[in-house]
């Protein structure tokens, strides 16, 4: 087998916020992966960097009374020793906001630009006259237009469902100073990308992206494709456009350039061939590794980009699904919106690597942490399977072989099998299909337990001139510890390096598990995991409430307690009539409804579209649950819902009802009814 040359990213988080549990799960997928290379003798690197650019963060550090050089750099160092104590290790760690992306953005955008990919047109937007910046549809806010309810962002209306553009609000403000905004015009660029309609039909059909991705981009063919505005009016915290001043380059258009100026940065400094990895003729690999909410931008841009500029495509694009806690979106209310920082205060981040790798698939799924059962699981796998082997047999050796395995190995077919069974692990290490790789790690697992358990080498010990006899049992043992222990290197390399020190080996690489050990000298065992102790998830999860009421104070405090305020309107606004008669109340029709079905709804920031079934008949409706619930999460509950609701046409389609749930600023709780219900059964 020769060396492959591979380079390998995560997506570049952004420089204004924490690393969270959702984020390690594309740090450790792509973490484990990369290992699992180098662990295979492959010339392998592992880059990332801040992405660091954009209006959020320029707002944010002058919110904070900072420049924006200085939040970067903060929140850099923050990031990556958040990475650190999660064993992710990055080769490289580097910004968007350095001299290699500036370099490489603008050599890329002029290549677009003389091979006609680029065009220029004017185009209307609203402006602060106050700030002196043109505004998103986000950062301005007004009446709805349809329904007159208040406080709306400027592209649609979440309590009618209306969409419309900010021109059309009814008083209009932005949302940073408050001023009215008024309609100007600027010139923009625009990235051609319909220039590369039947190349990306080709591209993302040739195995680089998985099946679920390539059907998704099919939509979005048929949808066509539009010209990409990629420039930014000043004030903007970003590059310059050479040819155009005061036009700076929308941040999405320098972040994946951040993955090649990352790259440089650990080319230069450590004399690795640039080009040998990014030029038009590379024979070297290239994979991303993404969530499924960036695809857009790393199957089609970036993809279309590279080969405008005359550069190597990238060899796959993995997306993985999106992190759920147990069973719902991560909330800051229900403390589940855990920070990488405040997980590693309570628990060992090798317990999550753990658990993120025997769930992971090649799949874009989404992943539900389930605490329960990810303290059940690490217990049962880790402790009670893997390293149980290890401390059954370690004290055995000491004291009969003198800290020396026996001279010859009592179950070479055993120990081989072990060996074998490696092949099959790497494939799923490479396929990315790592919970089949732990399954069967845990299979050969509880192999060996039995093995041990059979030859029962603690009663052999209490007879006399078994002695032998009960070291070779251990031999055996230890001999098949060290096997699992080369398979799970890749996964959790802290414990594994604390054994490969016990077992008294240089290395854990894949080839190294075919040297069976004999005669060899081992160091004293001293425990490698403590179990999980569901006590100190109670503590992280009531840190993790404080660590964000923490932080809205200092944002209430800096932005003029705008959450509370708005927290407060939407309580006044709430009609709570004084009293009714039953009659009246008779007449709203209750039933118990089944999800079937919860979908996200495109462009709504706060609605899921969900199916009902309520006893033989389908309702469609319209839920503001979208901030409390991942859709998967809901299919199959059963709720409670308004029956006979007059319908309502929202932009998304005709709402048939309504669910009851309970909500306020802090969260929303869909109500359940006790365990029994059938669908269609009245509630009075
Ligand atoms: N800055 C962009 C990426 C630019 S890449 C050229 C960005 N940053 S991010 O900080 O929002 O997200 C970084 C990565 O973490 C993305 O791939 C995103 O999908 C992933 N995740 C963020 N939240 C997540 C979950 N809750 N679950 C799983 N992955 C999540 O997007
Ligand atoms: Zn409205």
């Amino acid at each position: 087998m020769s060396a492959r040359k591979i380079l390998v990213t995560s997506a570049l988080p952004y420089a204004n916020g924490s690393i969270h549990l959702g984020h390690l799960l594309e740090y450790i997928q792509t973490d484990i992966w990369v290992r699992f290379q180098k662990s295979r003798g492959h010339e392998c690197h592992y880059v990332c960097a801040d992405d660091a650019h954009g209006t959020a963060i320029m707002l944010r550090a002058e919110l904070e009374g900072v420049t924006a050089e200085q939040l970067i750099q903060r929140v850099s160092d923050e990031h990556q020793a958040d990475f650190a104590k999660f064993g992710v290790a990055f080769d490289n760690y580097h910004s968007t906001h350095s001299s290699e992306n500036r370099a490489h953005s603008e050599r890329i955008y002029l290549a677009l630009r003389d091979a006609g990919h680029i065009a220029t047109r004017d185009i209307e937007q609203m402006f602060d006259p106050v700030k002196g910046l043109f505004l998103a549809d986000r950062f301005i806010k007004g009446t709805c237009p349809k329904c007159k309810t208040e406080d709306q962002y400027g592209d649609n209306c979440e309590a009618c469902g209306a969409a419309y553009t900010p021109a059309e609000l009814i008083n209009p403000v932005s949302a940073i100073s408050g001023a009215t905004p008024e309609m100007r015009t600027s010139k923009h660029y625009f990235f051609k990308l319909p220039n590369f309609e039947d190349f990306l039909k080709e591209w993302t059909k040739s195995g680089r992206v998985q099946s679920q991705i390539s059907n998704k981009l099919q939509e979005w063919f048929e949808a066509g494709l539009a010209e990409w505005d990629i420039s930014r009016d000043a004030p903007y915290f970003g590059f310059e456009i050479p040819d155009a001043p005061g036009k700076y380059f929308y941040v999405w258009l320098d972040a994946p350039i951040g993955y090649l100026a990352s790259f440089q940065n650990l080319c230069e400094r450590e004399g690795l061939d640039f080009d040998s990895y990014w030029n038009a003729d590379s024979d070297a690999e290239v994979h991303h590794f993404i969530g499924k909410d960036i695809v857009y931008f790393h199957a089609l841009f970036w993809p279309a980009i590279l080969e405008g500029a005359g550069m190597r495509t990238p060899s796959s694009v993995n997306c993985h699904g999106f992190v759920t806690v147990n069973g719902a979106k991560m909330s800051k209310s229900r403390g589940t919106f855990i920070k990488a920082d405040t997980y590693a205060q309570f628990l060992n981040p090798e317990y999550l690597r753990y658990y993120f790798a025997a769930k992971l698939t090649a799949g874009v799924d989404d992943l539900d942490l389930n605490l329960d059962d990810f303290t059940a699981r690490v217990n049962s796998d880790l402790v009670g399977k893997v390293v149980n082997i290890a401390s059954r047999c370690a004290g055995f050796v000491k004291k009969f072989g003198d800290g020396k395995l026996s001279a010859e190995c009592a179950e070479p077919a055993l120990v081989n099998r072990f060996i074998a069974a490696g092949e099959g692990i790497a494939a799923d290490f490479e396929a990315r299909e790592f919970a089949r790789a732990m399954r069967k790690v845990m299979e050969l697992a509880d192999e060996a337990n039995t093995y041990i358990a059979d030859k029962a080498p603690w009663a052999m010990a209490k007879e006399d001139g078994r002695e032998q006899e009960v070291l070779e049992v251990c031999s055996v043992g230890i001999n098949l510890f060290r096997q699992l222990m080369v398979y799970l290197a890749p996964v959790i390399p802290t414990l594994t390096d604390k054994a490969r020190e016990f077992l008294n080996v240089d290395s854990l690489d894949w080839a190294s598990r075919e040297v069976v050990l004999i005669g060899h000298a081992i160091n004293k065992f001293t425990p490698l995991l403590t179990r999980v102790e569901p006590a100190l998830i109670d503590k992280m999860l009531e840190a993790s409430r404080e660590v964000l009421v923490e932080e809205q104070k200092i944002k209430d405090g800096s932005a003029k307690a705008e959450a509370t305020a708005a927290a407060q309107s939407a309580l006044e606004a709430d009609p709570i009539a004084d009293e009714i008669d039953f009659d009246t109340f008779m007449k709203t029709d209750l039933r118990v409804a089944k999800i079937v079905k919860a979908e996200h709804v495109e462009k709504a920031a706060k609605l899921l579209k969900l199916t009902l079934d309520i006893g033989g008949e389908t309702r469609t409706v319209f839920s503001g649950i979208k901030s409390a619930y991942a859709p998967e999460a809901l299919e199959g509950r059963m709720t409670v819902m308004v029956a006979n609701l007059a319908p309502r046409k929202m932009r998304f389609g005709m709402s048939e009802g309504m669910v009851l749930a309970a909500g306020d600023d802090e969260g929303i709780y869909l109500l359940e009814p006790h365990t029994g219900a059938k669908p269609g059964q009245r509630v009075t």
